[in-house]
């Protein structure tokens, strides 16, 4: 059975628009990690965080991840968070490839600005919270088979650039 390819990356790389066009593109299901935890808590993301805390979202992306990385030849898109627990890592390591997005804080910022349901981006200073976020963060987005720098490059441009590096491989 093919593997995974499992999209991992800050909010804002493109990650679910590039997931989407790649299932398209290679007819493979796409599973959105926090699509599968919302329709299961029957909640938005950020009311989940509202009410129930952040330790209590990671506890339910731990379980949405781990039923995920059990699939075959499946695109699994991540939320930006769940490189945070190794065991989400391990998890989707065992049986998929690794493909990290990034882009700018600036890109980052243009493209989330206005989103309402990012609980974590919800201070006054946007900007200065991805760049904090994303330096806490930088070397787990590092860990990849593979990287993809997505500023200035449409969804489908990124998913051409990754068909292309893993031609032979799928
Ligand atoms: C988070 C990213 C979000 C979502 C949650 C937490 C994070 O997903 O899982 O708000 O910790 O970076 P996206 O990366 O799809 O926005």
């Amino acid at each position: 059975m093919p593997k995974n390819l499992v999209l991992i990356g800050f909010m804002g790389t493109g990650k679910s628009s590039v997931g989407k066009v790649l299932g398209r593109k290679l007819s493979r299901p796409v599973i959105d990690v926090d699509q599968t935890i919302e329709s299961r808590a029957n909640r938005k993301i950020d009311a989940i965080f509202e009410t129930d805390g952040e330790a209590a979202f990671r506890r339910m992306e731990r379980e949405a991840v781990a039923e995920a990385a059990a699939h075959d030849g499946a695109v699994i898109t991540t939320g930006g968070g769940a490189v945070l627990d190794p065991e989400n890592m391990k998890a989707l390591r065992a049986n998929g490839w690794i493909l990290s997005l990034s882009a700018s804080p600036e890109t980052i910022f243009l493209r989330v600005k206005g989103s309402r349901h990012r609980p974590l981006l919800r201070s006054g200073d946007v900007l200065g919270e991805i760049a904090r976020l994303l330096e806490a963060r930088k070397g787990l987005y590092d860990d990849a088979d593979y990287r993809f720098e997505t500023d200035g490059r449409s969804p489908s441009q990124v998913a051409r650039m990754i068909l292309d590096t893993l031609k032979d491989k799928l």
